[in-house]
């Protein structure tokens, strides 16, 4: 079965809480069963994890090389902006890449408009909210 890892980065872990005006009212859990629904419909296997910490984001695209992961769906959140290390994983996968963000990063301070991870990923989303995740899962799943 194709196979799929979702990574969520830091602080997502607030989602619903977390400045709503700026990341919306679903929580991550929401995110997450919504996901899993819509790769069972198109007969995907998915994992959806998420950690604060940028060594444990690592060591989940690490293992995904080898466990026949055909693509990653990453919002890294604050480290998209700061890690090199992540970038440096994600060159070491040979899948596809998918960033998404929730909010359209290029509206707001400066230091979000740039990404070490876009150097690295087939396809960016940005702005579009949740739906932004969904929109990279149908992206993934029409390969
Ligand atoms: C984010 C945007 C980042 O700049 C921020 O640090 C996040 C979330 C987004 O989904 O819009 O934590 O990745």
């Amino acid at each position: 079965m194709n196979k799929v890892l979702v990574l969520h980065g830091p602080n997502l872990n607030l989602l619903g809480t977390r400045q709503p005006e700026v990341y919306g009212h679903q929580t991550l859990e929401d995110i997450n069963n919504d996901l899993y629904q819509a790769a069972a419909v198109g007969g995907w296997e998915i994992s959806c994890r998420q950690s604060n910490h940028e060594g444990e984001l690592i060591d989940l695209i690490q293992a995904a090389r080898l466990d026949g992961t055909a693509a990653i769906i990453i919002n890294p959140a604050a480290y998209t902006h700061t890690s090199v290390a992540i970038l440096d994983a994600l060159n070491a996968f040979d899948g596809k890449v998918i960033e998404v963000h929730l909010s359209n990063v290029h509206q707001r301070e400066s230091f979000r408009h740039h990404s070490y991870v876009s150097l690295r990923a087939d396809g960016v989303i940005a702005g579009l909210g949740s739906q932004g995740y969904r929109a990279a899962l149908k992206a993934v799943m029409a390969e």
